[in-house]
This record gives structure tokens, sequence and C-alpha cells, in this order.
């Protein structure tokens, strides 16, 4: 990820702009300043978000900054037209576009007929703010990433999984997702194991994610069905490394893809997790437009 460039993908960002990252997050936790004074950055929502909406709008305010947060529906998208006319009159009125899409191919549009930076806010392929949060999560509680071991749990398949295994890769950790085999990532070399009891043993974090991602809802029954033996539960918790952290994206279902034993443990980081969102989206706008 170069300055004054995109965010489409975790892999857009190498290993020493992800630890640059977490410095600027450290440096501007709290902090108010006017590194985007009188820029505007509008943002574009076609599905639900409560933490990524609002963390952004936070953390574009305390940069000085002016957000403009619009659904897809509410502009001209929803009646059709294209999301290339579209990114090309906003670059005329704006310095950055974040938007949350169905298909990772309207972002790739988007950047491609833009000059202006595009961030992705989460799309079916990809969440990569979340996967910068997450591993500044990760940093905090354990204090280092070189061999430490992630257990993913259920739809292995999903948008934070694939972005937070691809930047935890760059940081030398090790994933083991665990899941059945319809729902296994499609990465090259990735080591599966179908028992999550077997797939937690030596894990020091413990991640899962909606069994039904927005999008995949005429999928729900099946969905439901075959990643149930998945949930990450107390039994699983106590499975795992002493230590091993709880993490999850939010928003969670409770006692269907988590139990509420662990997502309230002493050992859950979640609510961190979703904290993280605005320290690290501050240091990533800062990044590509401060
Ligand atoms: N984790 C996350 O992206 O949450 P929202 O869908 O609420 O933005
Ligand atoms: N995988 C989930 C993440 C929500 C933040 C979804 O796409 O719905």
């Amino acid at each position: 990820m170069r300055a004054g460039r995109d965010l489409l993908s975790a892999e857009d960002l190498s290993a020493q702009e992800l630890m640059k990252l977490f410095s600027l997050a450290d440096r501007l936790k709290g902090k108010r300043t006017d590194a985007l004074k009188s820029k505007n950055i509008v943002m574009i929502f076609q599905k639900p978000s409560t933490r990524t909406k609002v963390s952004f709008e936070v953390a574009i305010s305390h940069l000085g900054g002016n957000a403009i947060s619009l659904n897809w529906n509410e502009l001209q998208l929803g009646r059709g037209e294209t999301v290339e006319d579209t990114a090309k009159v906003l670059e005329r009125y704006a310095d950055a576009i974040i938007a949350r899409v169905f298909s990772h191919g309207d972002l790739e549009k988007m950047a491609a007929a833009a000059s202006i930076p595009v961030i992705n806010a989460l799309s079916d392929m990809e969440h990569p703010c979340q996967a910068v949060a997450d591993l500044y999560t990760i940093r905090q509680r354990k204090k280092k990433f070189s061999g430490l071991r992630i257990a993913f749990l259920g739809d292995c398949k999903n948008n934070t999984f694939r972005s937070l295994a691809l930047a935890a890769g760059k940081l030398s950790m090790n994933a083991v997702f665990s899941c059945p085999a319809d729902y296994r990532p499609d990465m090259a070399g990735a080591e599966i194991e179908e028992n999550p009891m077997n797939a937690v043993k030596d894990a020091d974090v413990i991640y899962t994610d909606t069994f039904v991602s927005m999008g995949d809802e005429a999928e729900k029954d099946r969905h439901l069905a075959d990643l149930a033996p998945y949930r990450l539960t107390s039994a699983i918790v106590r499975s795992a490394k002493k230590g091993a952290i709880v993490m999850h994206p939010l928003p969670a279902h409770r006692g269907v893809e988590i139990d509420s034993e662990a997502m309230d443990g002493k050992n859950s980081a979640v609510f961190d997790q979703a904290e993280n969102r605005l320290h690290t989206e501050k240091a990533i706008l800062k990044f590509l437009l401060g």
C-alpha cells in the first residue's frame, strides 16, 4: 500500500507497512489532529454496518476531516448508474472513497476509475481494515507476532478470515483452519484440521466469525447445519493453549458461532478488537491521505 493508493486487499499491505500502521495507531490513539483538515471522504454502504461506519466517521472527525456517509440506494447507484461513472464524479468532489459492497469487483472498478484512494470497508472477498485492527489487538495482547498460531473456526472461506490470514502470514504467524470440506479457504497450502478441539490445541488465538455472512442469506440453513460443530464454546477455549485469546469481528450471534461464556470470558478480546477499529482506521487514513 503506497501513500495515495488504494486499500482493497490485505495483500496491499507489506509487513513493514503493517508495522508502520500499528505505530501510527499507537501515536494517534486518543488524539485529535488536523491531518485530514479540509479533506472530504465519501463513505458508501451497500450493506449494514455498525462498527465500520461509526469508527470511520469518528476517525475522520478526530483527524479534522469531513465524512459523508451514504447508502448505495440513496445514490444513483441504486438506480443503475455505474460504479465507474460514480467514482469519476466523486473524485471531483472528495479526497477518498470508503466503500462496503457485495461484489469485490465493484471496488476494483471504482479504484480503476478514480484517481483518489478507495478503501475496502468489506466486500464478499475481503475485510482488510478488520484485519489491521485484529493484528493490532493481537500485538496488544501477545506483544509479538512471529510464531504465534491462529485457529480459525467456522466459515473459513469468508472475507474476514481471508484478509486476516493473508495479513497474519506476512507477519510470520501460522494459521490452522477448522471447517467442513466445503468451507475450506482457497489458499494454497492452508493447514486444515477438521476437529476443532485438535485445531485449537496449540493455538494462541482462537478466531470465529458469523456462520452466515451478509449476502449469504440464501445459504443460511445449510451453513448453520454444516458449521454447528465448529461453535466456539468454553470447552474449545479450555482445549486451547493457556492464555489463548478469543476473537470475533462482531456482530456475533451468541449461541450460534460463539457461546456467551467464551465471548464474555477473561480471555476474550472481542470488544478491544471493536475499539481498535477506531485507532487503526485513524492510522490507515493518515497513512493514505495525511
Ligand atoms: N466488524 C464489522 O465490520 O462490523 P460492522 O458490520 O458493524 O461494520
Ligand atoms: N463475514 C461477515 C463479517 C461482518 C463484519 C460478513 O461479511 O457479514
